[in-house]
Formats: C-alpha cells, structure tokens, sequence
C-alpha cells in the first residue's frame, strides 16, 4: 500500500477511535435524571406503576398487581360533582408505589421540588395504597398525592368509580410486554418524516420513572406511541386483536384472540374452533359475513391490553 494512503487511513482511525472513546467516558457523567419529567412521563409512569415486565409480585406476568387509571366525576369524599372529569391512579393495598415515591429525585429537580412540597408524595403508606395525580404550577406538572391532600382513599375512589371509568393499563402494559407486541411495533417515533404519520418523536423527559420502557428495536409494523390518538375505537381494537385480517386483509400481525379467555362479556362459554370454522368458510366464500367477534368479559387479558392501547396518546 502507498505510505501516504496509510498515514491519512492511520489518521482517520485515529479521529473515529478518539472520538468513540470520548464518548464512552462522557456518556457516564452525564446525569440522566436531571432531564425534568413531562407530563407524558409522569401519565406514563403512574398509569403503568413500577414496573410492568417481570418481577417477583407478578411472575407469571397476569398483569396482577398494578395500579388502575380511574376518570372522577365527583368528589368521593363529599359527592359533589368536580367542575371536570379528573384522572385519578389507584395503587390499592399491596400494589407497588410509582418510582417517584421510591425515588422522586427521578423526576427532575423542579417536578421533584413540587411533587414533594404541594404534592406531599413522600407521605404514602403501602399497607393502605394510595391515589395520585397529575397537577401543574405555572405549566409545571407535578405529581400529587390525593390521599395526603385530600384524604381521598384508593377504596373510596373504587366505591364511587363504575367499570366504565375504570381502565386497566398497568396490566395492559404487562400484556403488551408478555405477547412480545415489541417484537413488531416500536414505541419510538423518529425524527424523520415518521412524525406526519406515528406522530411527535419523544422527548428525553417523557420517559422519567418508566420501566420497561418498550421502545423495541426493529420496526416492522406502525409506532404504537400515539396509537390511541389516531384510532380510539375499541369495536376496532376488538376485531383486529380477535383476528387483523377481518379489517387488515393482509396482515401479517398475529391473531390474540386466545386473550379473550374461556369466557365471553355474558360468562358464555367462546367456542374457538366454531368460529375458526366459520371464518375459514367466510375466507373460501361460502358465508357472506364473517362470524361475529365476542365480546369480551370486564376482567380479561384483552380488555386490559386494549385499554392501555387506547391510553397511547
Ligand atoms: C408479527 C408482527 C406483529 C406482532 C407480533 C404484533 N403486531 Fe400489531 N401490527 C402488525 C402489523 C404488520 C400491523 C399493520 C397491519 C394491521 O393493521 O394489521 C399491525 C397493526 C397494529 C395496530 C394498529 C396500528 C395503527 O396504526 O392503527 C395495533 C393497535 C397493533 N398492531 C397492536 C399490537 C399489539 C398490542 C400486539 C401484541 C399483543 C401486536 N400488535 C403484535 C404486526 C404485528
């Protein structure tokens, strides 16, 4: 090889190697959690509690043990109607606290600050759980602890909340990590022209105190960050989870319908092979409509798995 080839090769090996190293030992000292937290982080966080892959409190990954998203219409102490539907985190007895009681210093210093001085969220007791919110000072958002403030406690708030109010994200989001959904779909949107479809890329606070995370690697289907924000309809959710090609033709997602359970919303039992054996008739012709989805039961896999879908915003 000519001398001079080498010497300038050396050189640019040497300003790629230089470089690297740099950043390898910069990296460490930069302090992560002095990102402050956004409200997407903090909805995140208290919306699917601690941590929603594999721990000792749930290790079979049923989505046992997590907090439930509540909308309040009314004050459950008093009964008076709130001036606007308000949206409360139950962590009942025994459920694991959000990181930001553990560890509030992970919310970034000026959400830390409020988060401990006007929303009191150090003050919890997990033997009788706790509700929280999302408040804001000054455009602000902070955590906010109900049950220190307002001595609103996570059974009084189930007492006063129908099913319809109740949705069920925490667990949802354990199914969403247990089905491998992330093995398809990202929970990342790029700073590319994904923006004009997935929607807006995140910011490095929209992800103070979540764990997983779920960004996934490998995209193969849409971005699911903001899924809820582009198709909030649950009849659609329903049909395509039971099985994609009954509104995706040529889908390549995988059918959950065995997340349905043994039960359908009446406590009837869901004959499988039935209904395979009629959609398979419907695909060769032979039917004109495909057979009806059933509806789920209020305490199934999917109705947790879709309601976290539709909490994506
Ligand atoms: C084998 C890859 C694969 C897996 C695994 C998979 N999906 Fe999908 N998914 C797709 C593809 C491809 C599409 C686009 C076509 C369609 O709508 O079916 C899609 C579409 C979707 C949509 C509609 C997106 C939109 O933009 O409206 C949702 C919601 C969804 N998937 C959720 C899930 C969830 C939740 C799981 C896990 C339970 C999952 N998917 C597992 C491939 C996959």
């Amino acid at each position: 090889m000519n001398f001079r080839e080498y010497k300038v090769g050396a050189r640019m090996f040497g300003i790629c190697l230089g470089g690297s190293m740099c950043i390898t030992l910069l990296m460490p000292s930069y302090d992560f959690r002095s990102a402050t937290s956004t409200d997407m982080a903090l909805r995140k966080q208290l919306s699917a509690g601690w941590e929603t892959g594999w721990n000792v409190q749930d290790p079979l990954m049923l989505g046992h043990n997590k907090p439930l998203t509540v909308t309040v219409k009314a004050d459950p102490k008093t009964g008076a109607a709130l001036p606007e539907p308000m949206t409360v985190f139950v962590y009942e007895k025994g459920v694991h606290m959000p990181n930001a009681a553990d560890h509030p210093d992970n919310l970034g210093a000026s959400v830390e600050k409020l988060s401990l001085d006007k929303g009191h969220i150090g003050e919890f007791d997990s033997a009788t759980g706790a509700v929280y919110t999302i408040d804001h000072d000054n455009g602000v958002p902070y955590v906010e602890n109900l049950t220190a403030t307002k001595s609103w406690t996570p059974d009084e708030v189930m007492a006063k909340a129908s099913d319809l109010d109740v949705a069920h994200v925490g667990a949802g989001k354990t199914m969403f990590v247990r089905e491998g959904c992330w093995w398809c779909h990202t929970l990342l949107p790029e700073e590319t022209q994904d923006w004009q479809v997935f929607g807006a890329p995140p910011y490095l606070g929209d992800f103070n105190g979540e764990s997983p995370t779920a960004f996934g690697s490998d995209r193969k289907a849409p971005d699911l960050l903001h899924v809820g924000s582009r198709n909030s309809s649950r009849e659609w959710m329903m049909l395509h989870f039971f099985n994609p090609r009954l509104v995706q033709p040529h889908s390549i997602m995988p059918r959950f319908d065995y997340l349905w359970g043994e039960k359908d919303a009446k406590g009837n039992k869901i004959d499988y092979d039935k209904w395979r054996a009629e959609y398979t008739e419907y695909r060769e012709g032979k039917r004109e409509n495909p057979p009806e989805v059933p509806s789920y039961a209020p305490n199934s896999d999917i109705r947790a798995l879709i309601d976290f879908m539709l909490s994506l915003k």
